[in-house]
């Protein structure tokens, strides 16, 4: 069965109190109507329709690269005009499934299960039961419980707007049926639109039966109207990401301080998460793994063993298996860790690959730098990686020693096995095997004797 999915994307949204239309605003870090796009996108043989209208230029400009047909909508009058500008995209014999741009959560099986009623003689139709209805048009029932007809809130009497079953604005339903209530649409009603509820009518007038369903949980085809329902669903999207993480054997402290705003690619078991971490972009992460609080990790691959001690900044990197990395590490884009390496507090890396079993333990800033195995890098030690213009790379041999406070100013080399003294400025090739150092000989100053003050 051909779907063409219509997704409605014209509206405002003036109680976001933005400068930005509605569904560019994110829930982690992705456009509601990316949200949207995604899930119509997972059906089979399946095409998407985007009506888009109020702030089009930047939507647009943000948006286009995704694969959907776009249809301006220049003025907003009403979901059924709105339905209308797509109607060449409406093929005789498709289903035609309509969907919010503003609504993220609803769920690919609450879809296909709508997409199900719909046959040559009747059509799908999402319901939600609400505590507090106002805002939504209500399904009217006839005394046998089949659906009549909906009428929108403004339209409604005080009896008819105490029904608590809500019209979430999903239907499915077969084309050439729709094109045939479109075109009788009319805007005689409270707010001078062209409702596209009003096919319901039409379609129990044409003898067709109104299948109904609904989602597993309100939330789930909630339409986002304001910054509190923004944050609302946000906290409901990142506590299914959790609950998905746990079923796949990922345990959490407390998954409601988790977010995850990208896609995990792959996941090991007895991963550990402790509070307020935040993955982002593309992640994957082996098993028996261990991050600790307050952590932000963009498209990082993470394998076996590793912990990651509380505080660290991880970007664009790799770190290989059993590292151990923090508290307070910042691992900058290109930095890359074979198995077993050790990155202390205040260690900033960038660009750089530190092999197998090296450690750098405390106070470091490590640059456009080859380490080799097994290297030893002291407290305080810095690559001068810039000369203000370039930069320029660093060189440490497997089994190097390099003392403490000290600077490698690059391009520079350290051998195989070298040792550096504490406190050196390191500028030319320091040869293997070798201690190299550069220091002023202490001395002591016989006779010194200490500035006293001057009694006035
Ligand atoms: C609509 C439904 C109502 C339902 C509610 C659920 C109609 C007449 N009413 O009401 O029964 O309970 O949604 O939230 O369908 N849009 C356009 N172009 C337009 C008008 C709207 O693209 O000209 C889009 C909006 O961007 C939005 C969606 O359609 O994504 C719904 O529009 P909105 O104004 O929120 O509809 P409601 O009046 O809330
Ligand atoms: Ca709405």
């Amino acid at each position: 069965m051909a779907t063409t999915t219509i997704i409605l994307a014209a509206g405002q949204g003036t109680r976001m109190q933005s400068s930005r239309p509605k569904i560019l605003h994110k829930i982690a870090d992705k456009a509601l109507l990316e949200h949207v796009v995604d899930t119509s996108r997972q059906l089979q043989d399946n095409k998407t329709v985007v009506v888009y209208g109020h702030g089009a230029e930047q939507v647009l400009q943000e948006l286009q690269h995704l694969a959907v047909q776009w249809i301006e909508q220049e003025q907003q009058l009403g979901t059924g005009h709105a339905v209308q500008q797509a109607v060449q995209f409406i093929g005789d014999d498709d289903t035609i499934l309509i969907l919010y741009g503003d609504v993220p959560l609803l769920k690919l099986a609450t879809v296909q299960g709508l997409l199900q009623q719909v046959g040559e003689n009747s059509l799908g139709l999402l319901t939600v039961d609400l505590d507090d209805p106002s805002g939504y048009g209500r399904i009217i029932r006839d005394e046998n419980g089949q659906v009549i007809r909906i009428v929108e809130d403004k339209d409604a009497s005080p009896e008819q707007k105490a029904i608590t079953e809500g019209n979430t604005g999903i239907i499915a339903v077969n084309g050439r049926r729709l094109k045939n209530w479109l075109a009788r649409l009319e805007n005689d009603n409270a707010q001078g639109e062209y409702y596209l509820t009003d096919i319901i009518e039409m379609a129990v007038e044409d003898g067709m039966t109104i299948a109904t369903a609904q989602p597993d949980n309100a939330d789930e085809v909630l339409g986002i109207n304001d910054r509190r329902q923004l944050a609302h669903i946000e906290r409901a999207y990142q506590r299914q990401q959790a609950e998905a993480l746990m079923s796949q054997g990922v345990s959490f402290r407390d998954p409601q301080r988790f977010d995850l705003r990208g896609t995990i690619k792959s996941i090991g078991r007895d991963v550990e998460i402790d509070v307020n971490v935040v993955l982002s972009g593309e992640i994957s992460i082996g098993s028996n793994v261990k991050i600790g609080a307050n952590c932000c990790i963009t498209d990082t691959v993470i394998e076996d063993d590793v912990e990651i001690l509380p505080n660290c900044v991880i970007e664009n990197s790799f770190l290989g298996a059993a590292c151990c990395i923090g508290p307070f590490a910042r691992l900058r884009p290109g930095a890359r860790l074979d198995r077993q390496v050790k990155v202390g507090n205040f260690v900033e890396i960038k660009k750089s690959r530190v092999a197998q079993g090296s450690k750098i333990n405390h106070l470091s800033y490590i640059g456009d730098t080859l380490v080799g195995s097994g290297v030893n890098i002291g407290a305080g030690t810095i690559t001068c990686n810039y000369d203000g213009v370039n930069k320029h790379q660093t060189i440490i041999e497997d089994g190097a020693f390099i003392g403490s406070n000290t600077q490698l100013v690059a391009p520079v080399t350290v051998g195989k096995n070298a040792t550096i003294g504490a406190g050196s400025i390191i500028t030319r090739a320091a040869p293997t095997e070798k201690l190299t150092l550069t220091r002023a000989k202490q001395v002591s100053v016989e006779g010194w004797q200490r500035p006293v003050k001057q009694e006035k």
